[in-house]
């Protein structure tokens, strides 16, 4: 019988974590923050991780702060045990598993508030809670673990911006590291918010990403812009998704392309289904 793999050390509070990270404080480390609810996507920057630095730490926190009232904070999903699992497969050094007292001690009041891509217009628009608390958690997963290299997916390419403008703007030392959006075969971009829908509604998402690849290619074939954008909008909103953007944005600001701009240029879409948004981009 193969041997279990051994568990990665589990950090929850500060003390531990610092003491975790100064008992090998030789060699490059790489953070992979997540919220949990791990899937194939969250393992492969786990495993770009490791291809970058001696020591990959995971951080797993579902961060109150980036949800709005509204939103799916209670119910997202929370698979510890196979999270767990998943990463001593993978082999990661260390788990990083603040509590929400860890992170937000009672009278907590500092808050850093993103511009730029931050402010493009897009997830923004529909959720204007989402950078701040997003911004201000990375800043202190940064702090706590001091990571030489953080990666981020593509998948969620308005954080990706975002995250890269405030290490840079904040001198903060660590190269946040894109990595490439993990697919299902039929093109689905895997997230943790797959497991909300239901049969019919799974059967019809992969239309999110086929209506970005269209499009990118319309666009390729010399379609003008509104007509592929036009296109693309009516078949998400034929298969039955509520549109909340589909548009075509400068791939380093995000910010409106215009008839002059040569590239590289980014695709993004946001549509929910039934009650489960799902956001997906391609480059162009
Ligand atoms: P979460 O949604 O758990 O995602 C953690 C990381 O996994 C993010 O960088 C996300 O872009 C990446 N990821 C998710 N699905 C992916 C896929 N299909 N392919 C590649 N990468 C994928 O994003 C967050 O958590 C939070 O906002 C966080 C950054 C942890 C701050 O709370």
């Amino acid at each position: 019988m193969a041997a279990r793999p051994r568990t990665p050390k589990v950090a929850r509070t500060i003390v531990a974590l610092r003491k975790a990270l100064d008992a090998r404080p030789l060699g490059s480390v790489a953070l992979v923050p997540t919220m949990g609810a791990l899937h194939a996507g969250h393992l492969t920057l786990v495993r770009q991780a490791q291809k970058r630095a001696r020591r990959v730490v995971v951080s797993i926190f579902v961060n109150p702060t980036q949800f709005a009232p509204h939103e799916d904070f209670g119910s997202y999903p929370r698979t510890w045990n196979a999270d767990i699992a998943a990463l001593a497969a993978e082999k990661a050094d260390l788990i990083w598993a603040p509590t929400p007292e860890v992170m937000y001690p009672q009278g907590f009041a500092t808050r850093i508030e993103p511009d730029g891509a931050a402010k493009a217009g897009l997830e923004d628009k529909f959720r204007p809670h989402f950078f701040g608390g997003v911004a201000t958690v990375v800043a202190k997963l940064f702090t706590q673990v001091r990571p030489d290299f953080a990666m981020f997916g593509e998948k969620d390419y308005q954080q990706l911006c975002v995250v890269t403008q405030m290490a840079r703007d904040l001198d903060l030392g660590v190269k946040v590291v894109g990595v490439p959006t993990v697919r299902e075969k039929d093109g689905l971009a895997l997230s943790s918010r797959n497991a909300y829908l239901a049969p019919i509604e799974r059967a019809v998402a992969p239309v999110l990403h086929r209506s970005l690849a269209t499009c990118a290619a319309d666009l390729k074939n010399g379609m003008e812009l509104p007509d592929a954008l036009a296109r693309g909008r009516a078949a998400i909103e034929r298969a039955g998704f509520k549109l909340d953007y589909f548009e075509l944005r400068q791939a380093k600001t995000l910010a409106p392309v215009s008839a002059h701009d040569k590239g590289p240029l980014r695709l993004l879409v946001a549509a929910a289904i039934g009650k489960t948004r799902l956001i997906d981009n391609i480059s162009v």
